[in-house]
């Protein structure tokens, strides 16, 4: 990944005389001195590839000299990080340390964090705009008021203060949403690794074993492959359970009959997959099951087709929300005119979230899905998730007892590209899809 030059794009789109400070995070405490497992904040990692806590970096696009319209041509990149500390690193692992930093992550110049208060007065003192993220706006508050009072009080010595603060997400999220060839590269990749996951969760499904057993046997294959954790807490609900749609207990034991809902990404490279996968726990769907199986199917592969460059965002939504309705008005689970069923979201009682959410280095990642409260149009370069679903709980007097404890969701991960898409969870691994290839795949392949 070529760090230096997102750096420096994202520098070009800053006025002059700007500077921009992008937090790694800090460690956190689970109990007394145990921590939770440490992930670095994706702005930091997609702009440095450094994963170290308490790390700061900080971006200064340079001033235009005065009177004349030359800008100075290197815009600088420097870190604040842990310093090397043989004792700490003896329990806790290797630091990059300060002396290193500069080569390693082809930076100008770094310092430890332990300087940052004293330093930062001095680098703001030659800005007139700050730029940090506001979803951060609490952690860096208390910090930028300090610096700045500092600063103000040496007002009668000449030093000048900036004048404005301003959000680092607008800019930076909209640059993280286009992806790069590397990073498609390095997504197609995160989204083999989770289908390798949902492979082997298929392999281990048989009545009797337990939801965490299936989400052992998914996670087992993405730390094979060298994924260092899950992008999202895996979902593996059987029956009932997939009507809970963030469901992440896994305790239940799987019975014969039931489908599983499994929701499961591996994190390669920073990068997230994300898939839903939903089949029969013997191998073979019911009639019911099948019925409602073949329609989120259907509206998947219609929101599907709906991803295309140019194409408005939410068409793929309206897309599977009508298959949906028509399937589940001849399924007579719904009552009425489409168009009017359509128009009350009658759909949203059984199909409740979207079709979709950007995909990146986060699971739901950055970058608007409204421009001027318009839904944007698909453009080469951005990564959405398409997954409708439909949830049917047991307890629903009004509905036929043979659809209910039914949750189906079906999650691909799609690139936006030239001319179309490129479904990236269909590579040279691919999941059974229809309930054909399914039956078939269970029956061949179950341990
Ligand atoms: N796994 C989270 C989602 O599909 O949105
Ligand atoms: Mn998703
Ligand atoms: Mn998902």
């Amino acid at each position: 990944m070529n760090f230096a030059q997102r750096r420096q794009d994202l520098l070009e789109k800053l006025p002059a005389g700007s500077v921009a400070l992008i937090h790694s995070g800090e460690e956190q405490i689970r109990n007394r001195d145990v921590e939770y497992p440490f992930r670095a904040d994706s702005d930091f990692i997609y702009l440095t590839g450094f994963t170290e806590p308490d790390s700061v970096l900080v971006l200064v696009r340079t001033e235009v000299l005065a009177d004349t319209d030359y800008e100075q041509p290197h815009h600088q990149a420097w870190l604040f990080c842990r310093p090397k500390d043989p004792e700490q690193e003896t329990w806790q692992g290797k630091r990059l340390g300060v002396e290193d930093a500069p080569a390693q992550l082809n930076i100008d110049q770094a310092w430890s964090i332990d300087d940052l208060d004293e330093i930062a007065p001095q680098f703001l003192t030659h800005a007139k705009q700050v730029y940090f993220s506001f979803g951060h706006l609490a952690e860096w508050s208390g910090r930028m008021a300090d610096w700045l009072s500092e600063l103000k009080t040496q007002v009668r010595k000449g030093v000048t203060v900036p004048t404005s603060l301003n959000d680092l997400d607008t800019v930076l999220h909209e640059q993280r949403l286009f992806k790069s060839p590397q990073e498609i590269e390095v997504m197609r990749q995160a989204a083999q690794i989770s289908v390798a996951g949902h492979l082997a969760a298929m392999r281990a499904t048989r009545p009797g074993a337990y939801e965490y057993q299936i989400q052992s046997a998914i996670e087992h294959e993405f730390r094979l492959a060298g994924s260092p954790r899950v992008a999202f807490n895996t979902i593996a609900a059987a029956g009932e359970n997939a009507c809970i749609l963030h469901y992440t207990e896994n305790q239940t034991q799987l019975q014969d009959g039931d489908l599983i809902l499994l929701d499961a990404g591996a994190e390669w490279q920073g990068y997230a997959g994300d898939i839903s996968h939903t089949y029969p726990i013997n191998g073979r769907f019911s009639e019911p099951q099948k019925h409602l199986y073949n329609l989120v199917l259907k509206a998947q592969q219609a929101a599907i087709n709906a991803v295309q460059p140019g194409q408005p965002y939410n068409l793929m939504h309206q897309a599977s929300a009508e298959v949906i309705t028509i399937g589940l008005i001849e399924l007579e689970i719904l009552h009425g005119e489409l168009d009017e069923l359509l128009e009350k979201e009658a759909f949203k009682r059984f199909f409740m979230h979207g079709t979709g959410h950007w995909l990146g280095l986060d699971v739901h990642d950055v970058g608007r899905y409204k421009i001027n409260g318009e839904w944007r149009s698909f453009e080469p370069g951005m990564v959405v998730t398409v997954e409708p679903g439909l949830y049917i709980p047991k307890g629903l007097k009004d509905i036929e007892t043979q659809w209910q404890g039914i949750g189906i969701r079906i999650e691909d991960d799609v690139l936006v590209t030239e001319n179309g898409h490129e479904i990236l969870t269909q590579g040279a691994l691919r999941l059974p899809r229809t309930v054909e290839e399914i039956e078939q795949w269970m029956q061949t392949n179950r341990i």
